[in-house]
């Protein structure tokens, strides 16, 4: 156990992979076994203190340097931080990586025809008419992580499983501890 800090789970992938869902669910059950915990998720994040930053590179990494920075701030203060950004470029992550430290970066992974089928909100419909400029993953680039600590595939997986996996990956990085083994008497 690495005592009363916290850390940060960060999730990136596409829009619509199920960043938001899977956040909330793995804040339920960490919020359930006493963890302090907050999620900064992309679409709040940019009504607030990313108010008026659009989708350029630039703006994006600006995007990702405020969220990484919030967070540290919150984990090193024992909060248990839960961060969904699409962060599409790797230099954005490294450098969150880099301020944390306690860091585990969860690639939410979800092929991009099952994307543009689901559709929840409606966006992807709207890039691929060219109603939306620089949209990751149709005219937008999107790099995913080479070294993930986990990789959830969403069109594959419930979202218990997903957050399963996590969970798993979070009790082998020592940030949780692993279930007390209970001695059945025979
Ligand atoms: S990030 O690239 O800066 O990490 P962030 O996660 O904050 O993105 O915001 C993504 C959300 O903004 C999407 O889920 C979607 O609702 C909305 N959005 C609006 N325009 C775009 C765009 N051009 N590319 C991606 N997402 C967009």
């Amino acid at each position: 156990m690495k005592g009363e800090r916290g850390f940060v789970v960060w999730l990136t992938g596409l829009s619509g992979a199920g960043k938001t869902t899977i956040a909330h669910a793995l804040a339920e059950r960490l919020k359930a076994v006493g963890y302090k915990v907050e999620i900064l998720d992309g679409d709040v994040v940019r009504q607030h203190f990313s108010k008026g930053l659009g989708f350029s590179k630039e703006d994006r990494i600006e995007n990702i340097k405020r969220v990484a920075y919030v967070a540290h701030l919150l984990a090193r203060n024992g909060v248990v931080v839960i961060v969904a950004l699409i962060s599409p470029y790797r230099e954005g992550r490294n450098y969150a990586r880099q301020l944390i430290g306690d860091f585990v970066e969860v690639y939410v992974k979800c092929p991009l025809n099952v994307l543009i089928e689901r559709d929840v909100k409606g966006l992807y419909a709207k890039a691929l008419r060219g109603e939306i400029q620089n949209f990751t993953g149709i005219s937008d680039p999107y790099e995913p992580p080479e070294n993930p600590e986990v990789v959830v595939e969403t069109d594959k997986e419930t979202v218990d499983e997903s957050v399963d996996k996590i969970w798993q990956a979070l009790i082998e990085s020592g940030y949780i501890p692993a279930p007390e083994r209970v001695e059945v008497a025979t």
